[in-house]
């Protein structure tokens, strides 16, 4: 295992230290979170110090390599209990299944031949890593072909690099349109509950010098309605065989705003995201949070509360957009639209 560096996850193989941003306390603090077990990185993935599909899944492996690097003496049973713990940790974003299902070799049919040594499971690790980060620029780069000169995007949530190991998905997308001189603007819907697009996207375009509005998740619609927004680029958690995708809450509703104005909506995701053995969006597990998350905000600012202690509250973190309201997913495959589905099972 090398050293690695990326803006939201770092790891010096000298001092075996695992490191994540957390990313509650962004944009005004940057703070480096020391991983140093399993149970470690199930809470900073649980409470969204380190999130997005990708990374939570590069973040759990590399947790699990660690913990057996640090302890040469576990068992592989008591191996296969931790990586189940790390692949339960969230349960909507399919990567983080996937990346542990990887490391622990589950393809290889014969147990015998399953390799649970450090040396082993860093190696897998590494190539997650490679894999998700040329995946992004494939993605990026099929992406940016669709971007016509001037456009202005919106986007909901964050899919950026803090988000996954690389240049990110749908705002992948838009840095490499923007680095091919196309001249466009973003809308960055804030995102409530958890103002991913507020803090995050906003954090991202900044370094990167994008131009950028940001705008309340209500305002989409009149904005849509004046010819403002020429297109709609999202990321997702999960998709499935049938093109419907899970993404952060408000996603679906931006999607029937895209629909009805006309205007072209995309999912951004790398094959990682896609699985085959949800047949419909219908069977895809929503992970509900806590009351407190819609009772108010939190953040680098502190934790306010606005409604009523007992209020009663409903907080799913995602939700399903069908296939029949998406232009076309940007894979790193390719781009794919309702008449060619069946490349998402190739
Ligand atoms: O709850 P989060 O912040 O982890 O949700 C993240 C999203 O919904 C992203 O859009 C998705 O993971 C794609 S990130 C490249």
């Amino acid at each position: 295992m090398e050293s690695i560096n990326y803006l939201s996850i770092r790891y010096n193989k000298d001092e075996k230290k695992l490191e994540i941003l957390d990313q509650r306390k962004l944009p005004d603090i940057e703070e480096w979170l020391i991983c140093d077990k399993p149970e470690d990185m199930i809470t900073f993935i649980k409470q969204l110090s380190v999130r997005g599909a990708p990374l939570i899944g590069v973040a759990a492996s590399m947790s699990l390599y660690d913990h057996v690097l640090k302890n040469p003496q576990l068992s592989k049973e008591e191996i296969i209990i931790v990586s189940n713990q790390l692949r339960e940790a969230r349960p909507t974003a399919v990567n983080l299944m996937f990346a542990i299902d990887e490391m622990m070799q589950l393809k290889e049919t014969n147990n015998e031949k399953r390799d649970y040594s450090a040396e082993k499971l860093g190696e897998i690790a590494i190539r997650i890593i490679r894999n998700e980060v040329d995946m992004c620029d494939k993605m990026s780069k099929y992406g940016a072909s669709l971007i016509q000169q001037n456009e202005s995007i919106l986007t909901h949530c964050n899919t950026g690099s803090v988000a996954t190991v690389g240049a990110g998905t749908a705002l992948g997308v838009i840095r490499e349109a923007h680095k091919q001189g196309k001249n466009i603007h973003v809308y960055v819907d804030e995102t409530r509950p958890l103002l991913q697009g507020g803090r995050l996207t906003t954090y991202e375009l900044e370094r990167e010098g994008i131009p950028y509005t940001l705008i309340c998740d209500n305002m989409a619609a009149c904005l849509m309605r004046d010819g403002k927004i020429q297109r709609v680029l999202v990321g997702a958690d999960r998709i499935a065989a049938n093109g419907d995708f899970a993404n952060k809450i408000g996603t679906y509703s931006v999607a029937i705003l895209a629909n009805h104005h006309g205007i072209p909506f995309h999912c951004v995701a790398p094959m990682s995201t896609v699985d085959i053995k949800c047949s419909t969006g219908k069977e895809i597990p929503i992970e509900e949070r806590s009351h407190t998350e819609v009772q108010g905000a939190s953040g680098a600012f502190g934790t306010v509360r606005w409604a009523p202690k007992n209020s009663k509250t409903f907080n799913p973190a995602f939700d399903v957009t069908p296939m029949t309201l998406v232009t076309s997913l940007i894979l790193d495959t390719g781009i794919i639209t309702k008449n060619d589905l069946n490349k998402l099972s190739e």
